[in-house]
């Protein structure tokens, strides 16, 4: 078992494409432990990509369940009540979606995507107005901690500015750490329900375009 003492760490960013490294020392500051880089690239609309969309939705909404998945399950998890509203008809207009990919194996390691929901959508939690997209996020087990979900997020944050957006929005549950990430992100916490209801999160992008979204009531 090792005590990481140290870590290098380092991004560069280039529109939608973000490259980004860490390396652990022991601590004895000798030996390179582990190095890990990853690329963040738009998910696209390959069966690959969809796929993992959606076991990726799995572990967001389902962050404590068994995890992974058998493959060929995907029909059955996409029509969950908990993911349709997700994953159905994924294509339309202000749906989003990014992929954090190994550089070196290219194996996927986590993904994030938002949507637009109409109004009236208050069953899909963290959904604050049909102008504000809300986001889910997920990393696999054994990537996680590297930073790959701050890309994500850096990378969907910036997505959804270029496109015109002045907000994101989130769902999370009180005692998911994930709350911590987003925090460090700017999010902030729009209402604190009764445990176990998801708090909702929403950061502000700025005003590039006018979508008014400061009226809405989350
Ligand atoms: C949330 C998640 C995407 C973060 O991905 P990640 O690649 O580990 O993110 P980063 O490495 O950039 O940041 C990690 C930070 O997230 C927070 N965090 C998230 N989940 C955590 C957990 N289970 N335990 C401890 N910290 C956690 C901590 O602040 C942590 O900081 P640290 O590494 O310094 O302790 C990932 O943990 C995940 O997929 N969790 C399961 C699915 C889920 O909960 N999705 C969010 C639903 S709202």
């Amino acid at each position: 078992m090792y005590w990481w003492d140290s870590m290098w760490f380092s991004e560069e960013r280039d529109n939608f494409m973000h490259i980004a490294s860490a390396k652990w020392t022991n601590l004895n500051r000798i030996h390179t432990i582990q190095t890990a880089s990853w690329l963040v690239w738009p998910a696209t609309h390959s069966e690959e990509d969809q796929r993992y969309l959606t076991y990726m939705c799995y572990v967001s909404v389902f962050p404590t369940r068994l995890y992974p998945l058998p493959m060929g399950e995907e029909r059955v998890i996409q029509r969950l009540p908990q993911i349709a509203p997700w994953r159905n008809e994924w294509g339309r207009p202000g749906d989003m979606a990014f992929i954090a990919i190994d550089t070196i194996t290219k194996k996927r390691l986590g993904a994030i995507w938002c949507r637009l929901f109409p109004e009236a959508s208050d069953f899909v939690p963290g959904f604050c107005s049909s102008n504000i997209p809300n986001l889910g996020i997920a990393v696999d087990t054994y990537a996680r901690h590297r930073g790959i979900g701050g890309s994500l997020l850096r990378s969907l944050k910036q997505a959804a500015y270029q496109q015109g957006y002045t907000a994101l929005s989130l769902g999370v549950t009180a005692k998911n750490p994930a709350r911590f990430l987003y925090e460090r992100h700017g999010f902030k916490t729009q209402n604190v329900p009764a445990y176990p209801d998801p708090i909702t999160m929403l950061v502000d992008l700025g005003a590039k375009a006018d979508k008014s979204y400061k009226n809405s009531i989350c």
